[in-house]
């Protein structure tokens, strides 16, 4: 079964900046598919679509080989997946660091108690603990994305939607986030510019070009 289908899509921003003509994308369950393409080419306005966060003039999204039109069932989807935004002012927005990458566990009914369990456990893994009293907003960039990548992931999605997670981050931070992702068993879509993690880690790489999407 397909994660992720993608029906001719369109979508343009509001002054007829068109970003998508009729595209198309297919990511099987479980796969690791990477997508690359130059500034401005539609990464982020993909994955703020596939998000529900914007709306298409016309096309279709399918997750889990189900059409999803509605607010509420982008909401559903949306408990089923991890979101990295590109901007990690755009997820960032606790008091705490601790409860910021907790956010999502608790707004799933997670106690408190097992939130703290697993928050810790990231926080480890990305050896980030001494943050975790800290306020997201006094971060360095890099610190700010580790956060927010640690918020995303924290739920165990079946689905991770990652924009652009190396940006900005040092080199033993992307050996740390790649060993991570290796060991995850869902269904990933990754936009970078960097093609050495994507080639380590991605089963699929596609290349948007000219408002549509090919795989290379
Ligand atoms: N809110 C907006 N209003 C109008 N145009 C926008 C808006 N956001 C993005 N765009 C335009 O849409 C196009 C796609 O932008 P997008 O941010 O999706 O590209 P990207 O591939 O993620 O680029 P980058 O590699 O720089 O992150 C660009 O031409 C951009 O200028
Ligand atoms: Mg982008």
């Amino acid at each position: 079964m397909n994660c992720i289908t993608v029906n001719n899509l369109n979508f343009s921003y509001p002054g007829n900046v068109k970003v998508f003509h009729s595209l198309n994308l297919s990511i099987g369950n479980g796969d690791r598919a990477g997508i690359t393409g130059a500034n401005g080419a539609g990464k982020s306005t993909l994955f703020l679509l596939l998000m529900g966060l914007l709306e298409p003039r016309s096309g279709s999204i399918s997750l889990w080989g189900k059409k999803i039109v509605s607010a509420k069932e982008f909401r559903e989807a949306r408990l089923k997946t991890g979101f990295l935004f590109q901007d990690p002012d755009d997820q960032l927005f606790l008091p705490t660091v601790e409860e910021d990458i907790a956010f999502a566990l608790l707004n799933r009914g997670v106690s408190r108690a097992n939130a703290v369990i697993k928050v810790d456990r990231l926080c480890k893994t990305f050896h980030i603990e001494h943050l975790k009293k800290r306020v997201p907003f006094h971060l360095s960039w890099g610190q700010k994305r580790l956060v927010s990548l640690a918020g995303a992931l924290v739920t165990e999605p079946e689905l991770l939607l990652l924009d652009e997670p190396t940006a900005g981050v040092d080199d033993e931070v992307i050996d740390i986030i790649l060993d991570y992702l290796k060991d995850f068993r869902g269904t990933m879509l990754i936009s970078s510019h960097d093609k050495t993690f994507l080639d380590s880690l991605c089963t699929s790489r596609h290349r948007l070009l000219n408002n549509r999407l090919e795989e290379c």
